[in-house]
């Protein structure tokens, strides 16, 4: 009889979740009717990178995911405390067990520290969400890209703009697989939960007549001058759209320590963190987000509602060439919400791939170069 293949699927942060969601429903799927193939033991492994009810354990209810088989509880800290202490915790776990494969989504410090210990292992690593590239070198998500990509043993992107950059690098092309955007796979499957979830009606939102706002990206947060004028700019357009604004843990604390932290009302809606259904809910219904998330300007995508992006740069440009996204800085951040506010309430196009099919995709990658 084949044997069966031992997967270990990391998760550490909010990002997380929703990418490993789908894969480990494809994974329960293939268990019950194999064929030929190698059943699958998973083990889900969360590093524990965030941890908080709202960063954390909100998603694993509303994606329906398993409680994870082992938390390694690395918290917070700085980059080096949390990377080293992720990479001694796993190292750990896999001396233990040593599993076929890795499996790593996205590019948080959870992702690279995995990566890292695996390919030393000599365990094999599969990177979901791999060829992304800002060609930011000051983001630190951009230095985890580039680490695991280097390693990893099945790059799987998500579009063909990441199969272009890792062929740049020099990436042979038989480890890299274009599968699509899994994270889509979790945006479709939760789409009937999304829509009838009570948060508008709880804040007294209509549908297309708000801004939906989410910040936490060190560069916007952890500068006094930037993060002071983009609330001044959030502010003004207040007055005329409803802003809502969840306030990210990292936000929360830099807005205290700089004496930033808007009041609410005066068409400010200030919120806690927000679960994975409201914040879908939230994106299909604005009439803009503002955002320098990765995976908003995704959703933003999917759903086709205008978004702005307060960066330089994005990894994700498939969302500017086909999708919703624009790029724009404090500066231009004014004549920007107006001119999308002239706009379509619907643009763009959905990419090629972003489905709902990605998962399935991603396992039979995995499968076939285990073969
Ligand atoms: C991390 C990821 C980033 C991702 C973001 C999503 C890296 C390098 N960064 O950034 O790519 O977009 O997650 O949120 O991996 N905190 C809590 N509760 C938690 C977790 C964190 O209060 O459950 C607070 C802590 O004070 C911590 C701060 O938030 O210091 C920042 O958390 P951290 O994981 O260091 O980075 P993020 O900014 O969340």
């Amino acid at each position: 009889m084949t044997q069966p293949l031992k997967l270990f699927i990391i998760a550490g942060a909010r990002p997380n979740f929703m990418k490993v969601a789908p894969l480990m429903k494809a994974i329960t799927l293939h268990n019950g009717s194999p064929g030929g193939r190698p059943r699958i033991v998973d083990t889900l492994i969360h590093t524990g990178q965030h941890y908080d009810e709202k960063m954390s354990d909100v998603f694993f209810r509303e994606l329906g995911i398993r409680q994870p088989d082992l938390n390694l509880g690395v918290g917070s800290g700085s980059h080096a405390v949390q990377t080293a202490t992720t990479m001694i915790s796993f190292a750990a776990a896999c001396e233990k067990d040593r599993p076929d494969w890795v499996v790593v989504v996205g590019d948080v410090n959870s992702t690279v520290a995995c990566t890292l210990v695996s390919s030393k292992m000599g365990i094999k690593v599969a990177h979901v969400e791999a060829g992304l590239r800002s060609f930011d070198r000051t983001m630190p998500e951009e230095l985890n890209r580039l680490v695991v990509d280097v390693l990893a043993d099945l790059l799987l992107t998500p579009s063909e703009d990441g199969n272009e950059n890792l062929q740049r690098e020099g990436i042979h092309a038989s480890k890299v697989r274009l599968v699509g955007n899994i994270m889509i796979d979790s945006l479709i499957e939760n789409l009937e939960k999304s829509r009838a979830h009570p948060i508008l009606k709880n804040h007294g939102l209509e549908p297309g007549r708000f801004a939906y706002v989410t910040l936490h990206r060190p560069a916007n947060v952890d500068n006094r001058a930037s993060l002071t004028s983009i609330m001044q700019e959030l502010t003004r357009v207040a007055k005329e759209l409803p802003v809502v604004f969840p306030i990210h843990p990292r936000t929360r604390k830099m807005l205290q320590e700089f004496g930033a932290l808007p009041e609410g009302g005066q068409g400010m809606v200030l919120l806690e963190p927000v679960g994975y259904h409201e914040s879908l809910c939230l994106t299909e219904n604005a009439r803009l987000v503002l955002t320098d998330s990765g995976g908003l300007q995704e959703e933003a995508t999917y759903f086709r509602t205008p978004c702005l992006t307060l960066r330089p740069n994005t990894e994700r440009p498939i969302t500017i060439r086909l999708g919703s996204n624009r790029l724009t800085d404090v500066d231009r951040l004014r004549g920007d919400v107006e001119q999308a506010l002239k706009g379509p309430a619907r643009i763009g196009e959905v990419p090629p791939f972003w489905d709902g099919r990605t998962a399935q995709r991603t396992l039979d990658a995995i499968l076939a170069a285990s073969a």
